[in-house]
């Protein structure tokens, strides 16, 4: 919790006066929030926060980050967590089921910042699943069709008693596990041509910076 926190608020304090922030989604991001409602009040920024999820929306507001659409603003930087990350700064994100509107506003930003602990860190992708949002009548086939790629798919279950998660835009996710990914950018892309998928949890390429937090510190990852 210790290094999620220093990571949090290293983050934050990377934000300027002016700029237009994408809202990541997360227990670490949580941190991040806090740390720049925090900023907001006792520097009297104006900062205007786009949110990832109904969840950093509503942590937005608690901590008094006023918030603004992508119809309306560009993004400036984006602080986000991740599940894995990899040598190249490549991602497995969506253990929140964010990552639709994550790979959105992260992907739109000028700059874009991952935070996490060091557990994280990983040489190759692949011992997270990949988390993919389906359109619920399309579970079984996009299943099926995991498989062919040599992936193990398993649909998300949620705290409601057999029931699966939901996600912000009213979709499933299926969690695919590869033995390894050799090629994130192939994945990717042949994840999201699958009819029924709205979008993959593997972010190529669209990492500027890694916070990493360990107990010797903050280590950045260019
Ligand atoms: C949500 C995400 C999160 O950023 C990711 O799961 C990391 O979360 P945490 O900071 O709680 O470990 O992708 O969809």
């Amino acid at each position: 919790m210790e290094l999620k926190r220093n990571v949090g608020y290293a983050a934050a304090k990377l934000v300027e006066d002016g700029n237009i922030v994408g809202l990541g989604t997360g227990s670490t991001t949580l941190y991040f929030l806090e740390k720049l409602g925090k900023r907001i009040i006792d520097e009297e920024l104006e900062i205007l926060g786009i949110p990832t999820s109904y969840q950093s929306f509503l942590l937005a507001k608690e901590n008094g980050i006023p918030v603004t659409t992508l119809e309306e603003h560009s993004i400036d930087i984006a602080v986000d967590g991740a599940d894995e990350v990899d040598s190249r700064l490549n991602l497995i994100k969506g253990g929140g089921a964010a990552h639709t509107m994550e790979k959105i506003v992260d992907s739109a930003a000028d700059k874009f910042i991952v935070i996490v602990d060091d557990s994280k860190v990983v040489d190759k992708l692949g011992a997270f699943p990949v988390p993919v949002e389906v359109i619920p009548q399309a579970c079984r086939t996009v299943s099926d069709h995991v498989k062919q790629f040599g992936g193990v798919p398993a649909l998300r279950m949620g705290q409601r008693k057999g029931g699966p998660v939901i996600t912000d835009n009213g979709n499933f996710v299926i969690d695919v596990k590869f033995e390894s990914i050799e090629d994130p950018a192939y994945l990717e892309k042949e994840l999201n041509y699958i009819p029924g998928v709205v979008e993959n949890g593997i972010f190529f390429g669209v990492t500027d910076e890694v916070l990493v937090g360990s107990s010797e510190g903050i280590k950045s990852l260019k």
